[in-house]
């Protein structure tokens, strides 16, 4: 039997505001943890699922996102990108897709999510669903469950109400940005109205679904999810991605260094009387020298370190690390300079983009 098809709808617009000041110049979904764009992950793994054709609702950043992406062959798929004038909200985005998805069923995959497991499983399970069951979400347990959608759930684990960044929640369970909807959700998006933030909810439309007498189905995440949209997230995701990378020496390591465990360094780059502790990438073109690199640390293409000790830290191209001992959970942007001066007056210099955070040591 032919399975049935189902679409992607994958999210790439919105401002990325906690993550300034990289994202002033690089979309959020865009930003790279171990070396690859978050997005790349999530439509890595939506076209090993077996889907074929991805909308891709794009914004203010719609030219990087394109560029980025092209016309999806590189993944396998056939992406259409779809503009949102503006970020009306997730459920929006549903709306102005509407002659793309057609009455397909369609994953719906917000660019920023990370689930370290892929979707693979999850898209399968809807494809396998009993009939009559409209929607499919995915949950997980969160510490802050306020700055989320948040499930409420009776006696016997039924979902029952769901509710947008609630102040009181009435869980622990978070809605996941990864949603599986057929084509009832149509009808959904067309009945709610913008929430308290001016934008139109999923969660709301989903919500909708359940008190329309609709069936959602819910599973919960085993295994690792974060939204990426701020820093120490983006370390974190750093560090799991970075965990699963295949330790692969192409560029050159000189006689002088060491490089333990998980730890790929790409074409081009070289290692000078270092010392690389994976899990760690080092891109290509890249130079790392008289240096220690410590596990959970992706330094970019053509960036370069010398003299220095970094650990747990994203350095994104063509950056430059000079004389630091050390640096720690830090992200560096783009051609940015870090470096030790030694000249008087003894004082930080600093050329700084806005909205950046700069945190050091009283020692
Ligand atoms: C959105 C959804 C929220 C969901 C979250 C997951 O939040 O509105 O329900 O839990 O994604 O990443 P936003 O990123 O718009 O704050």
């Amino acid at each position: 039997m032919p399975q049935p098809k189902i679409k992607g709808l994958v999210l790439s617009g919105g401002s990325g505001t906690r993550l300034r000041p990289i994202t002033y110049t690089s979309a959020k979904q865009l930003v790279p943890i171990a070396n690859k764009p978050i997005l790349f992950y999530g439509l890595e793994s939506i076209a090993k699922s077996g889907v074929k054709e991805v909308g891709v609702i794009v914004g203010d950043t719609r030219e990087e996102v394109k560029e980025a992406l092209g016309d999806g062959s590189r993944f396998g798929l056939e992406i259409t990108y779809i503009e949102q004038e503006k970020p009306l909200g997730l459920a929006h985005c549903v709306l102005i897709a509407r002659d793309f998805l057609a009455d397909d069923d369609f994953v719906m995959y917000l660019g920023d999510n990370f689930i370290l497991k892929g979707v693979e499983e999850f898209i399968e399970s809807f494809r396998q669903r009993e009939t009559g069951v409209s929607a499919q979400i995915l949950l997980a347990k969160v510490p802050d469950p306020h700055r989320f959608g948040v499930a409420e759930l009776d006696h016997s684990g039924k979902v029952i109400r769901l509710v947008e960044k609630p102040k009181i929640p009435p869980s622990d369970l978070a809605l996941v940005g990864v949603y599986l909807f057929d084509k009832t959700i149509h009808e959904a998006v067309r009945s709610i109205k913008p929430s308290a933030r001016g934008e139109l909810e999923i969660t709301d439309a989903i919500d909708w679904l359940i008190s329309s007498n609709y069936r959602v189905n819910s599973q919960v995440v085993d295994g690792y999810w974060k939204d990426l949209g701020e820093p120490e997230a983006l370390l974190d995701g750093n560090r799991l991605a970075l965990e699963m990378i295949e330790p692969h020496i192409v560029g050159e390591v000189d006689e002088y260094s060491k490089v333990d465990g998980r730890v790929e360094v790409g074409i081009g780059a070289k290692i000078i009387r270092s010392i690389i502790r994976g899990p760690a990438i080092i891109g290509p073109d890249a130079v790392i020298e008289d240096s220690f690199i410590g596990p959970y640390t992706a330094i970019g293409p053509g960036c370069v370190v010398e003299r220095s000790e970094v650990e747990y830290s994203i350095i994104l191209n063509e950056s430059s690390i000079s004389d630091i001992v050390r640096m720690e959970g830090s992200i560096v942007g783009k051609r940015a300079r870090v470096a030790q001066r030694a000249t008087l007056p003894s004082a930080t210099r600093l050329v700084i983009g806005d909205n950046s955070r700069v945190e050091i040591n009283k020692n």
